[in-house]
């Protein structure tokens, strides 16, 4: 079916197009695009006032499937990737049984494909059981199609064995994603260490704990001459070390969330536990510091780390909550209404770091308007003031901690190959 995407604001970070221009798209490609296009037998979208960018990728979501559906599943996950205005998601392998080996990841994939409204990369554990103990499948899994290794949820604690996951991927053109938090300096801890967490007397993880593990994993990745992906990078000690290896040409790249770019730990006061995330919230200085190397490319995209549990698990004392909250229905409007209406982003530089960028470090098609690119597109209202109600999401996770703010910008419209699975905040597919 043809479709017109017309006199919206075009932002393609891929080509630096930034103008009122529209899109005609035809067999899920994009097959022109420029000022006063027509085509009669096209169905017409309206996208005055609106921003048309290539789909948003969120590099870093968990799906929970297989094995922890109360929490969320395929479909419950990519509709509210839908909702949020991604066209993909790429899901992390901490599942039970985790995603270790080829079978799991075909499998999934199988299933993305048939139950998923959006497209779903799948990323497959760096060690087998998620154990830390032995090398996992790494080419066997890259092979059925696995877009990243990661051990995401803890780090993986033992360097010699790190070291084989990166030097074994990088033969593979496979992308290593860690999660940089020392194991013993955060052990027992359930927020930042600070004033804050002295005031609440709840134990603190240190921030010195991801500076450690993130400076040990870039240089494991230099020596080994490997890339690496830094996961949710949250400190300020973090930011400088990734900074200082990219000047010296270490191939590291980095990605941040909307909850550390704009919340900091004082939201914890309270002990909602919908405040409770692994790396924590941190302080001010911290957050300064982040958006400081999100400006300056030493972070490359913004990922929401969407990590969703069941509505019991988190309704619970501080200390017993899980770490992590669901992401992808705000992470647009959070960072259009903190970064952008600020003034300290532009929709280019955001465009970028929320498609272009998690494409090229997946090293995946997307993130692109060019003519007879596949039409992966996302339309987003940067105006568009809306409250966040968790109990409207189609997530399964209903913890959040924006839940009640009120935000400005959303999407409304999501496309996949030309197909369209949100709209106006409805999911359609
Ligand atoms: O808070 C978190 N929750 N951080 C992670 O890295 C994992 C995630 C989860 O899986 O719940
Ligand atoms: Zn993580």
């Amino acid at each position: 079916m043809k479709r017109l995407l017309k006199g919206g604001r075009v932002i393609d970070p891929a080509s630096r197009i930034d103008m009122l221009a529209d899109v005609l798209i035809d067999g899920g490609k994009i097959v022109k695009l420029g000022r006063g296009i027509s085509a009669m037998d096209a169905e017409i979208v309206d996208c005055s006032g609106k921003i048309v960018a290539p789909g948003l990728i969120d590099m870093h979501v968990h799906l929970r499937d297989p094995g922890l559906e109360a929490k969320e599943d395929i479909v419950s996950g990519t509709q509210a990737a839908a909702a949020g205005g991604f066209t993909m998601v790429a899901c992390m392998a901490n599942t039970r049984p985790p995603v270790d080996s080829s079978i799991l990841v075909e499998g999934l994939r199988e299933r993305a494909r048939r139950d998923g409204i959006v497209r779903v990369g799948v990323i497959g554990a760096m060690t087998k059981g998620m154990e830390g103990k032995e090398l996992a499948e790494i080419g066997d899994m890259k092979l059925a199609g696995a877009v990243a290794i990661s051990e995401d949820g803890h780090h993986v604690t033992r360097s010699n064995l790190f070291l084989s996951g990166l030097e074994y991927a990088a033969m593979f053109n496979c992308p290593v994603i860690t999660h940089a938090e020392d194991a013993d300096l955060v052990s027992g801890g359930y927020m930042h260490e600070g004033t804050v967490s002295a005031v609440l007397g709840i134990p603190g993880r240190p921030s010195v704990a991801e500076d450690i593990a993130i400076s040990r994993d870039i240089m494991l990745a230099e020596y080994a001459g490997a890339p690496i992906h830094i996961a949710h990078v949250s400190s300020k000690g973090a930011v400088e070390v990734i900074r200082a290896a990219k000047q010296r040409g270490v191939k590291v790249t980095a990605e941040a969330t909307p909850h550390h770019l704009v919340l900091t730990d004082e939201a914890v006061y309270g002990y909602d536990t919908a405040t409770k995330v692994n790396p924590p919230l941190r302080s001010a200085d911290h957050v300064a510091a982040l958006r400081a190397g999100l400006k300056d490319g030493t972070i490359d995209a913004i990922a929401c780390d969407h990590a969703p549990h069941a509505f019991e698990e988190k309704d619970v004392e501080y200390r017993y909550a899980p770490s992590g909250f669901t992401g992808l229905e705000t992470s647009l409007g959070v960072i259009l209404t903190e970064l952008y209406h600020t003034g300290e982003f532009s929709l280019m530089e955001i465009v970028d770091k929320m498609s272009q960028q998690p494409a090229k470090i997946l090293g995946i098609a997307g993130g692109s308007l060019a003519e007879g690119a596949v039409a992966d597109i996302t339309v987003f209202d940067p105006e568009y003031c809306w409250t966040v109600e968790t109990d409207k999401f189609y997530t399964r996770g209903k913890a959040s901690p924006f839940a009640g703010k009120s935000l400005k910008g959303k999407a409304v419209l999501t496309m996949v190959e030309g197909k369209i699975v949100m709209r106006d905040g409805q999911v359609t597919a």
